[in-house]
């Protein structure tokens, strides 16, 4: 019998295809039922969801990564550049809203998206790049660490949910460092 194989691919994404926003709100929505990490605490209607989504893909600022495994949408990462009045921040970018959805976790999909948004990062000139992380995202702190990440703070009232205040940590990485990840080709979804 023929050996399965599981295939994780990301890609930067302009304009959604055919069930990949349905998929997206899913995933999404499987994740903050899980405990979230994006902000959300109990998932929003569809309708907000998509919304949600499809204004990320109008803001010039932000732009889409999804990861897919074996062609079904799974997570997603977000690069988002510095507001444009901000001269003095310039040089740097966030990574938000990186998530991955239960079933899919494990095969490498998270730290596909984070050297994605780093290489895309890198290549539009950004020397760095910053992220912020709840302290109960045990994971997302390992895999950031992995990535050479530094961690140089905490906000003792970073979030609260369902009444208790939760710390949250702040990362960075130089990107003007060799460091540069191995990562495969970015492609754009398709018009
Ligand atoms: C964090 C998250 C994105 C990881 O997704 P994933 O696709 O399973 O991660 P990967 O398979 O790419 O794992 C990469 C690395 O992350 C770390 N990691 C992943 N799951 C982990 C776990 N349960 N415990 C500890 N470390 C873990 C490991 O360092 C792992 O590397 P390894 O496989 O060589 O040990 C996923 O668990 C998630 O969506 N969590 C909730 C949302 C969240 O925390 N988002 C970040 C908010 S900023």
């Amino acid at each position: 019998m023929a050996e399965m194989t599981t295939a994780a691919t990301v890609e930067r994404v302009t304009k959604f295809r055919s069930a990949d926003l349905n998929d997206l709100c899913e995933a999404a929505d499987l994740a903050i039922r899980d405990g979230g990490g994006f902000g959300w605490v109990d998932p929003p209607t569809r309708d907000v969801m998509e919304r949600y989504w499809k204004g990320v893909l109008i803001v010039p600022e932000r732009h889409l990564f999804i990861a897919r495994l074996d062609g079904v949408v799974a997570g997603s990462a977000q690069l988002v550049a510095p507001p444009r009045n901000n001269e003095a921040q310039a040089h740097s970018a966030q990574l938000t809203t990186s998530f991955v959805a239960p079933w899919a976790r494990g095969h490498g999909l998270a730290r596909m998206l984070i050297r994605a948004v780093e290489a895309a990062a890198r290549e539009a000139g950004y020397r760095v790049l910053n992220l912020d992380v709840r302290e109960t995202q045990r994971a997302a702190i390992a895999l950031y660490e992995t990535l050479g990440f530094q961690r140089w703070g905490t906000h003792p009232l970073y979030a609260n949910v369902r009444g208790q205040n939760l710390a949250g940590h702040f990362f960075t990485k130089d990107l003007t460092t060799t460091d540069l990840p191995s990562v495969q080709p970015l492609t754009e979804a398709p018009p």
